[in-house]
């Protein structure tokens, strides 16, 4: 069920930008970043509250799906937090993992996805229940996709949580079952979210400047 928007935190009000003085930033990215947007230690305490509300629902054993590469920060945060909680039994959630790199096509006849998985790896999510772990929507586009292949495979059932959701005019409407915060439509960086492969190594979840576009262009 998609999640209600008053139910994740919005931070695509100006008001919500920190300075770059505020925080601890790596030196190598100093100019390559106008705002840090969301700070590492708020990211962990709305990571542990995900943690909670995907615990209280779940109604079996999840095989946690870690979306390559850009999600794989949240999803060991996720995980780790997870761990560590019992349902409402007082029961603690068995987990298995799986990680896959989801490459978009679209060409004149169809639009769909190639995963890094090979179909028979994936005829192992027949009667399962996945939990997809992603860094970030934006279009939407990516993740329909995603879940039209996934659905081929009779998974028992398919839920998914974005650290992310881009409020932007070109979405397509899609909300995942979890969400940890709205952002502005600006290019964002660090917490593994990247820039042609630069910033995975930021902690903090900050705006990319003109100079860092420059820098890191390829
Ligand atoms: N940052 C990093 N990766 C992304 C973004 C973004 O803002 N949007 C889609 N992929
Ligand atoms: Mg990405």
């Amino acid at each position: 069920m998609p999640m209600d928007a008053s139910k994740w935190i919005d931070v695509t009000t100006d008001k919500n930008h920190y300075s770059l003085d505020h925080f601890l930033i790596p030196t190598h990215y100093e100019k390559d970043v106008s705002s840090i947007l969301i700070p590492h230690g708020v990211i962990m305490d709305r990571v542990n509250k995900l943690a909670r509300l995907i615990v209280d629902e779940a109604t079996g054993p999840l095989v946690v799906c870690c979306i390559l590469k850009g999600g794989h920060q949240y999803f060991a945060d996720l995980v780790n937090a997870v761990k560590k909680l019992t349902n409402k039994e007082g029961k603690t959630v068995p987990l298995s993992l799986e990680f896959i790199r989801v490459k978009s096509y679209k060409n004149d006849k169809s639009e769909g996805v190639t995963l890094s998985i090979s179909d028979d790896e994936c005829k192992e999510f027949q009667g399962k229940n996945l939990l997809i772990v992603e860094d970030i929507i934006d279009t939407g586009a990516t993740m329909v996709r995603l879940l039209k292949k996934l659905e081929e495979f009779s998974p028992k059932s398919i839920k998914v949580t974005s650290l992310l959701i881009k409020k932007t005019p070109k979405s397509n409407g899609y909300i995942p079952d979890y969400v940890g915060f709205s952002i502005p439509d600006e290019f964002v960086v660090g917490y593994a979210l990247d820039y042609n492969e630069y910033f995975r190594d930021l902690d903090h979840i900050c705006v990319i400047s003109d100079h860092g576009k420059k820098a890191y262009a390829v």
